[in-house]
């Protein structure tokens, strides 16, 4: 059940804020009704070199075009570093928390100035130039962020891959943006177990070379856990001894305002992931505006949000967002359960946290290990409590209200996607009372509505999908070097609306609840997959003949890969094969992907025009064998009896 009781607006939350009811409401009005003279208005709180003139150049149909600020021109690692200095020299940044606890450090404005120059006087003297593709594969250090704003201060742009992709899945993001210098580690650490990314880059290298017959020029490593790995002269080249060659000042270079900010990879319902790309001013002054609105950010308050810089997240919310905001921010190496389930408490203690921002995965994987891990902490600093990649059982949302924020603290659950840039649908602090599960209403500038399947918008309590009528300065400009396939995959839905893939319900208080995918992805832990990538992952192994993969729910996950294959005919499936398919995926992909379960199907349920019925495997694997829905169309009905035969029996 639904819990729909209206949370009042915390104390703590409308003793501080930066923005209250009627506020939002003003200003939300003001940014639909006039978004040129809004965000005329807003640009100003980043630095330009060239203020523009143009504000929004946009279009949804015909030829889709969205440019913003198109005349302006600025740098947004000086916006998160330089524009800093005269005032806050001092300020710490970052305060780094190692996996191993007993590691932590601190650097301050002053410091990431230094060491951001001279990360990217080391990308100049090994060639790198304005508008090459550098690809990070970092562990969660600070000269992750380094690396990305190098990158920015001197015009490349940075593609980062998440830790957990394989080698087989680095090589196909080098080919696909033709990235030829990657930055990496030796080895990454999470819950004391080491992850060898210096190796991984090697074979993504051998990958790339033989299957794609393309090289890569150079790589630089950071020395992490000074593991000895193997050395390729003249290619790998070493942080540390770079560092002592070259100057710790480093011009910005001026960047027209749509010159690309980087580059970050997402599952999409078909085909091989998607390059989504964002640019620099319009993408800056989103997370900009979100990280200061959303979390009602103060200057000296201590901010934490646990994603990694591999996931749009780190991207907004630890690098961009914060930094352009003067904020003070934790990074954070490890993982929810080591040492034990308490780390989050514990970090939050220790450098007195006052905004936290996770996902409710995480939540519900600390939660089910017991109160005594939160309560054993004080969490007294704690004054904002976020959430973010998945819809928030209310459950999650009730135990993470009660139990981490003794009821003090708001929730701000954040709805938005890789494409968006930043937060959409959100509570702000101080200004909105909230409902458990609910992402509740649209931040400025955002128009969201709800269609039906024949695409006539919906007014009032209704559900269906989720579209976004007009655009706003974080989306995304297209797919990296495939605008047909950025125009397909979101305009094409719905003629002239930005479809967001999702399912949403809004009720009569004007509340949006985001309901899930609604096309072939599933959400991992808060973290995209493709059915159609994992499908033909299975299929390239050469016992398979064909795979179908659906979410099924999942305790702690929230969703879970569920993998039904049909062998070759001269296959006997075994539980061998199962592990050897689950070993399979992790290579061709990433750990990410491993199935959860995997069903062996002497054949798929298909129509008779051949084309898989997702619908009855989804109930399957949910064991819901009452409401298979319409199987008339089945071309084989025998083929679902045994497919539930098999279930019914695990
Ligand atoms: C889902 C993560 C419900 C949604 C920032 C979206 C959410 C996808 C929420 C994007 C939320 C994200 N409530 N669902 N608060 N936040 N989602 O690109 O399905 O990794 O389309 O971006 O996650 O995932 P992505």
């Amino acid at each position: 059940m639904t819990d729909t009781t209206l949370y009042p607006v915390p104390q703590s939350a409308l003793d501080h804020t930066l923005c209250d009811h009627d506020r939002y409401m003003k200003m939300y009005a003001q940014s639909v009704e006039d978004p040129e003279g809004f965000w005329r208005d807003h640009k100003d709180r980043l630095d330009w070199f060239k203020v523009p003139t143009k504000i929004k150049d946009t279009n949804f149909s015909g030829p889709v075009s969205i440019r913003w600020f198109d005349d302006g021109q600025l740098n947004a690692c000086y916006n998160c570093v330089d524009r800093h200095l005269e005032t806050d020299r001092d300020t710490v940044a970052f305060i780094f928390e190692g996996d191993d606890p007993s590691v932590t450090s601190t650097i301050t404005y002053g410091d990431l100035h230094s060491h951001v120059c001279r990360f990217a006087n080391i990308l100049l003297k090994n060639g790198v130039k304005k508008g090459d593709r550098v690809t990070l594969y970092m562990p969660m250090i600070p000269e992750a962020s380094y690396a990305m704003l190098a990158c920015a201060r001197i015009g490349a742009v940075h593609s980062v891959i998440f830790g957990g992709f394989s080698s087989e899945a680095i090589a196909g993001r080098l080919d696909d943006c033709q990235s030829d210098f990657i930055i990496t580690a030796d080895e990454g650490i999470r819950g004391a177990k080491t992850i060898p990314l210096k190796a991984n880059v090697d074979k993504a290298i051998q990958i790339l070379k033989e299957s794609y017959k393309q090289e890569v020029k150079k790589v630089l490593m950071i020395a992490h856990t000074n593991a000895s790995v193997p050395l390729t002269s003249g290619r790998d080249i070493l942080y540390h001894e770079e560092l002592e060659t070259v100057d710790a000042d480093c011009p910005c270079t001026p960047m027209n305002a749509e010159d690309p900010l980087f580059i970050l990879y997402t599952s999409g319902s078909t085909g091989k992931p998607k390059g989504v790309l964002h640019t620099t001013g319009g993408y800056l002054l989103w997370a900009s505006l979100t990280h200061e609105y959303v979390f009602d950010y103060k200057k000296g308050e201590i901010y934490w949000c646990t994603a990694d810089v591999g996931w749009i997240t780190g991207h907004s919310y630890i690098v961009y967002g914060p930094l352009s905001n003067c904020a003070t921010s934790v990074i954070f190496e490890g993982v929810p359960n080591y040492p034990d389930s308490g780390r989050f408490w514990e970090v939050v203690d220790k450098h007195q946290v006052n905004i936290f921002y996770t996902a409710p995965t995480a939540i519900r994987a600390v939660m089910k290990e017991g109160d005594h891990l939160v309560t054993q902490h004080s969490r007294a600093s704690l004054r904002l409590l976020g959430t973010v990649g998945e819809p928030i059982n209310p459950e999650a949302w009730n135990w993470y209200y009660s139990v981490v924020g003794d009821k003090r603290c708001q929730i701000v659950d954040t709805w938005w996607q890789t494409e968006t840039g930043g937060a959409m649908i959100t509570p702000l602090p101080g200004a909105t009372a909230l409902k458990p599960g609910s992402a509740t209403r649209p931040i400025f500038g955002i128009k969201p509505a709800l269609l039906d399947a024949e695409g006539t918008i919906l007014e009032g309590a209704a559900s269906g999908n989720l579209v976004i009528l007009d655009s706003w300065p974080g989306q995304m400009r297209t797919v990296y070097g495939d605008h047909e396939r950025f125009v397909q995959t979101y305009f094409s839905t719905y003629d002239g609306m930005y479809f967001t893939g999702d399912g949403c319900r809004r009720d009569e208080d004007g509340y949006y609840w985001i309901t899930g995918r609604v096309d072939d992805v599933i959400n991992v832990s808060g973290h995209r997959m493709g059915t159609a990538e994992v499908e033909s992952a299975l299929v390239a192994h050469h016992h398979i003949a064909e795979a179908a993969v659906v979410g099924f729910p999942h305790d702690i996950k929230g969703q879970g890969i569920y993998a039904y294959v049909t062998c070759n005919a001269d296959i006997e499936p075994d539980e061998t094969l199962k592990s050897e398919l689950t070993k399979w995926v992790r290579t061709e992909i990433g750990p990410i992907a491993s199935p959860d379960a995997i069903q062996f199907a002497p054949g798929l349920p298909k129509t008779r025009s051949g084309k898989i019925m997702r619908r009855i495997l989804r109930k399957i694997a949910e064991k819901d064998f009452s409401n298979l829905g319409d199987t008339s169309t089945l071309a084989d009905p025998s083929i679902v009896e045994d497919l539930i035969a098999t279930r019914q029996k695990e």
